[in-house]
C-alpha cells in the first residue's frame, strides 16, 4: 500500500504543487483546507497533471479548527504523516489582526496535534519560515541561528516550532520535521498550477507578475538604500517544485528511526536582489517592469539567504532551479492564466 499523506491547506501555493509531486511519487494525499485563500481549482488541475495517479487524491473542505470534522476524517481513514501548510501568511495583516492570526495559525495546529495524537498518527511536516531568523547578524543563516519574531504572523511560526519540540520532549514516539522556508517562487513548467493571492500581492513575484500581465502600473521598490549589490534589499529565492520535492525528502526521512523535532532550512543557499530579480523576469517575459523607488518597508531585513548544508547532509535534498527557470516558470503561469484561478471579474 502506498503512503497515505494528509496535507492541510493543500489547496494553496505551496501546497498544491507539492501534492502534485507527491501523487507523481506514489503517494496517496488527502487534501483538507477551507479554501480561506484559495480555490478548489487547484485541486482540479492538479488532479488532471497527476493523470492516472490522479485518483490516489481526495479533497475535504474543512476547517483545521473544527475538531469534530477533523475526528470524523481520522476515524474513517489512516494517515502515515501529516504536512502542515494550512495557515494564515500575511505579515502586514497579521500586525493589524493579531488576535485572527493567533487563533487560526495556533488553534489550528493544537487540535490538529490533539486529534493526531488520539488517532497514533505521530509524524509531521511543519511548514516554518526563515522569518524566524528575524534580521540576521551575518548569512548563510544555519539552523544553530538564535531565532525572533518580528511581527505576530512570525510569531505564530516560532511558537509552534517550540509546540512541537514539547510534544517531542512530552513523547518521543513523535517524528518531526520543521522546514524553514525562504522565498518560494515560481509555478509548476506545465503554466497550469501557480500562485495566486488575494487582494493586493504582499510579496515581489507576485507583485511582478501582475505589473507584467497589466494588472498594476508599477513594481513598487522598497528601498535602494542597503548595503547590496544595487542597494535593494537581497533574499533567497526558490523554485516551488524544489521546494515541493524537500517536502518528499522530508517525508523519506520520516521513515528513519530515531529522528525526533529536527529542522532544515529549504533554500538554494544564494542572494538575489529586487533589481536582480526583475531584470531576470524582464528577460524571461520579455516585458518591461516600470520600478517607482520607494522607502524601505518597516520590519525588512537587508540580506537573507540560507544555509543549505544540513539538508543537504541529512535529507539529501538540494535545490536545482535558478532564477531564470524560477523566472520562466512564473511566466508561463502568469502569461496563460493573468488572473489565476479567478477572472477580472473576482480579482481586485
Ligand atoms: P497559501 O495561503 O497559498 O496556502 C495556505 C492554505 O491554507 C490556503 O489554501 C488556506 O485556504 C488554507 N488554510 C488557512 N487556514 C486554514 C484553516 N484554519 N483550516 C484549513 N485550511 C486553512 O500559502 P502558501 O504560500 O502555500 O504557504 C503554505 C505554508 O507555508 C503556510 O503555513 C505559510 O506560512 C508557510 N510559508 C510560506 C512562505 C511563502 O512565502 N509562501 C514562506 C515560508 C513559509
Ligand atoms: C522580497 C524583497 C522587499 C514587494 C516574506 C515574509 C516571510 C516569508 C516570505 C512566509 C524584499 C522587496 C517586495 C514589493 C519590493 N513568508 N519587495 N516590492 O519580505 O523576504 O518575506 O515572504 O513565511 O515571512 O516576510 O518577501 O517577497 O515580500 O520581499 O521591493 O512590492 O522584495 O522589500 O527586499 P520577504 P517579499
Amino acid at each position: 500500500m502506498p503512503h497515505n499523506i494528509l496535507v492541510t491547506g493543500g489547496c494553496g501555493y505551496i501546497g498544491s504543487h507539492t501534492v502534485l509531486q507527491l501523487l507523481l511519487g506514489g503517494f496517496r494525499a488527502t487534501v483538507v483546507d477551507n479554501l480561506d485563500n484559495s480555490s478548489e481549482i487547484a485541486i482540479q488541475r492538479v488532479k488532471e497533471l497527476a493523470g492516472e495517479h490522479g485518483p490516489n487524491l481526495d479533497f475535504h473542505k474543512m476547517d483545521l479548527r473544527d475538531r469534530a470534522a477533523l475526528e470524523e476524517l481520522f476515524a474513517s481513514t489512516k494517515f502515515d504523516a501529516v504536512i502542515h501548510f494550512a495557515g494564515l501568511k500575511a505579515v502586514g495583516e497579521s500586525v493589524q489582526k493579531p488576535l485572527l492570526y493567533y487563533d487560526n495559525n495556533l488553534n489550528g495546529t493544537i487540535t490538529l496535534l490533539e486529534v493526531m495524537a488520539s488517532h497514533g498518527c505521530k509524524k509531521l511536516v511543519f511548514s516554518s519560515s526563515a522569518t524566524v531568523y528575524g534580521w540576521p547578524k551575518e548569512v548563510p543563516c544555519t539552523e544553530e541561528f538564535p531565532l525572533c519574531a518580528t511581527n505576530p504572523y512570525g510569531r505564530t511560526k516560532l511558537f509552534i516550532e517550540d509546540i512541537c519540540r514539547d510534544i517531542y520532549r512530552s513523547d518521543s514516539e513523535w517524528k518531526i520535521i520543521l522546514l524553514r522556508y525562504f522565498n518560494p517562487v515560481g509555478a509548476h513548467p506545465s503554466g497550469y498550477i501557480g500562485e495566486d493571492p488575494r487582494g493586493i500581492p504582499n510579496n515581489l513575484m507576485p507583485y511582478v507578475q501582475q505589473v507584467a500581465v497589466g494588472r498594476r502600473p508599477t513594481l513598487t521598490v522598497f528601498g535602494n538604500d542597503y548595503a547590496t549589490v544595487d542597494g535593494t534589499g537581497v533574499r533567497d529565492y526558490i523554485h516551488v517544485i524544489d521546494l515541493s520535492d524537500g517536502h518528499i525528502a522530508a517525508l523519506n526521512k520520516l521513515d528513519e528511526s530515531g529522528i525526533g523535532c529536527e529542522v532544515y532550512n529549504l533554500g538554494t543557499g544564494k542572494g538575489t536582489s529586487v533589481l536582480e530579480m526583475v531584470t531576470a523576469f524582464e528577460k524571461a517575459s520579455g516585458k518591461e517592469i516600470p520600478l517607482v523607488m520607494a522607502a524601505r518597508r518597516p520590519g525588512d531585513a537587508e540580506i537573507v539567504y540560507a544555509s543549505t548544508e544540513k539538508a543537504e547532509r541529512e535529507l539529501n535534498w538540494k535545490a536545482k532551479y535558478g532564477i531564470e527557470e524560477m523566472c520562466r516558470d512564473q511566466w508561463n503561469w502568469a502569461s496563460q492564466n493573468p488572473y489565476g484561478y479567478g477572472s477580472p471579474e473576482t480579482s481586485d
